[in-house]
């Protein structure tokens, strides 16, 4: 059965952003999904501190939850992130969690999976943000169906709520329909080979370090 896990980057458990990732998870449901949602602010977060150990041995320092999180993401076949605009960005949740991603950036870990963004913002913005999730997941080497993006009308109301939904659920719907066609966007595929590229150029500078990554590589015969 396909599977689709929502992270929800919001620390609003029944605010804006969650009214719109619940839709999209609605629309692939419809379509006979499995769905799960994650609130990433119910983990007391840590931050990455860039101590390599990751790359070195493959598992983090901090023991926080982000680990079972992240095995949820690469076991399910599509993925949501989903954040309000905070400061044109993603909330610090969203960031730090993408931060602790690293290893799954450099060993493209997400590879054959699905992704899709979901922002909303109180004035603007909220397009850039989605985008940017799904820049992140291109990055970890999903490929991203596209983004569901609406601006508050308030607290847990969304502007043309009805239609936002509507387009949430379509997406969610879309999400479904790649993962069972195994859909392939050709300008993907040229952006994930370009920055293959540049990260085989830093796996193969930093293999003293970063034996783990290096041998995933090796394992992949990607080198
Ligand atoms: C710290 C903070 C920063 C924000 N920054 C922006 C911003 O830069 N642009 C914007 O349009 N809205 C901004 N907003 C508004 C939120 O994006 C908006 O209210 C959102 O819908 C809240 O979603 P939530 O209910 O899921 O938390 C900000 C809100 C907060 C609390």
């Amino acid at each position: 059965m396909v599977k689709v896990l929502g992270i929800l980057g919001s620390p609003h458990a029944q605010g804006n952003t969650v009214l719109l990732l619940d839709a999209v998870l609605e629309g692939a449901a419809a379509e006979g999904a499995e769905t799960e949602k994650v609130e990433l602010a119910k983990l007391d977060l840590r931050f990455c501190i860039g101590c390599g150990r990751c790359y070195a041995a493959g598992s983090c320092i901090h023991d926080d939850g982000v680990a079972a999180v992240q095995r949820r993401m690469v076991d399910a076949d599509g993925v949501v992130l989903a954040s309000p605009n905070y400061m044109h960005s993603v909330t610090a949740q969203m960031k730090a969690f993408m931060d602790r991603c690293s290893l799954h950036v450099h060993c493209f870990l997400l590879t054959g999976k699905y992704g899709a963004g979901v922002a909303t913002a109180g004035g603007g913005g909220e397009e850039r943000v989605a985008g940017f999730e799904n820049e992140f997941l291109r990055l970890c080497g999903a490929q991203t169906v596209g983004i569901a993006a609406a601006l508050a009308a308030g607290p847990a109301a969304l502007r043309d709520q009805e239609a936002a939904l509507a387009g949430g659920r379509d997406l969610g719907a879309d999400l479904v329909a790649a993962i069972r066609e195994r859909r392939q966007y050709p300008d993907q595929a040229e952006e994930h080979a370009a920055f293959a590229g540049r990260m085989k150029q830093l796996v193969a500078r930093m293999a003293e370090h970063a034996p783990f990554q290096y041998e995933y590589w090796e394992k992949m015969g990607w080198l």
